[in-house]
């Protein structure tokens, strides 16, 4: 650990954030950390920046708690949560591109579903069997209604969502088995944004597949032009509509979530959404207006697998857990720029 403070020696509550280094673990770290939580992040680093941890530490003011390993190393995880005296676990680790697990399928499978099993098995060897668990809005593959409710039937379009689909259906089954556990499967729409202090935010590795870190490469002239996937689909302008949302409404969706768990609210799933959809060249426009700078772009093919529209009902979490998504499209513009901004210096 890179402090060994024992636990308990804060006043508060240790929660472990498998792949806490990352995009959202950062932010729910920092989310954390303000709610009164200790968070205590394991992370290979083989998708984040070690750097991310002391810039946790400016953020918070007190030294990060950071493990470097693998949640598949269940003997790791089991030790961790018991030294840790861990209360909860949130378990962000996984890979997430789509287009990588159509071409490495074993690679996602290997990595997303023994990671679960992993951890699984070591809280369940533990007196911790309370989880917080990131899905996405990909285990509803092609959308057959909208807005989105948690009850719309399941499927897949790569082996991404498929590892998505079965974790949760892991999960159903070992709290079939033992009513020991309490977990919250949550469903994220499209994550954006970043830290407001721009320390933080997301650090593709490589060609980044993702929307807003492509505007806004463009906007800072890393790239010439962003190819718009898409121009007939049945939307406003023809252009694909999705529900994007701050990462910093997610963080505190996170700690909604475990508040809830931890106060005896049975296990749940719900949407972290906003409800409201963008179109493509939408985002674009607050993109400029947020930077100030011109985003160049031009049509191109649909992309293999997109869907039209895709956007939440979130009226369950707020009904649930009294969160609610907050941040508009110009401040989730305005975040990533300046997190990307901060990146060219
Ligand atoms: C993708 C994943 C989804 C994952 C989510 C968050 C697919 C099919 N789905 O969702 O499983 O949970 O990211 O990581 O990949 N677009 C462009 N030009 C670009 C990039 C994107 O026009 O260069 C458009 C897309 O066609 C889409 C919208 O922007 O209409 C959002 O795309 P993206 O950010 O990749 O997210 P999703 O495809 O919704």
């Amino acid at each position: 650990m890179s402090e060994s403070n024992p636990a308990g020696a804060t006043g508060r509550a240790n929660i472990l954030l498998t792949g806490g280094a990352g995009y959202l673990g950062s932010h729910t770290y920092v989310a954390l950390w303000q709610a009164g939580f200790q968070p205590v992040i394991l992370d290979d680093f083989s998708n984040s920046d070690p750097a991310t941890l002391k810039r946790l530490q400016q953020i918070t003011g007190t030294p990060t708690r950071c493990e470097r390993g693998s949640v598949a190393d269940t003997g790791l995880v089991a030790e961790l949560i018991k030294l840790q005296r861990i209360q909860a676990v949130m378990h962000f680790a996984g890979f997430k591109a789509v287009g990588e697990s159509v071409a490495q399928p074993l690679k996602y499978y290997r990595n997303n579903l023994g990671g679960m099993l992993s951890l699984l098995q070591a809280m369940g060897d533990s007196a911790c069997q309370t989880l917080v668990f990131s899905s996405s809005a990909t285990v509803y593959g092609d959308p057959s209604q909208l807005p989105i409710t948690e009850d719309c039937p399941r499927s897949h379009t790569s082996p991404y969502g498929h590892t998505k689909l079965i974790c949760e259906d892991m999960i159903a089954a070992v709290q079939q088995a033992s009513g020991a556990w309490r977990t919250a499967v949550l469903r994220y729409f499209n994550p954006v944004g970043a830290h407001p202090s721009g320390l933080i935010g997301e650090a593709p590795l490589g060609t980044p597949n993702n929307l807003l870190p492509l505007v806004a490469q463009v906007a800072a002239g890393l790239r010439p032009a962003l190819k718009v996937y898409g121009q007939d689909f049945a939307t406003p302008d023809g252009t694909g509509v999705r529900d994007y949302i701050h990462v910093q409404d997610l963080a505190q969706g996170h700690v909604a979530a475990l508040a809830a768990l931890l106060r005896g609210q049975a296990s749940f799933t719900v949407n972290l959404g906003t409800g409201r959809g963008h179109s493509v060249l939408e985002v674009v426009r607050a993109f400029e207006l947020a930077s100030g700078r011109p985003v160049p772009w031009q049509f191109a093919p649909r992309r293999s697998g997109d869907v039209a529209s895709c956007y939440a009902d979130p009226g369950l979490a707020e009904h649930l857990l009294g969160w609610r998504a907050e941040r508009t499209l110009a401040q989730m513009c305005a975040d990533t720029w300046r997190w990307q901004a901060g990146l060219l210096t």
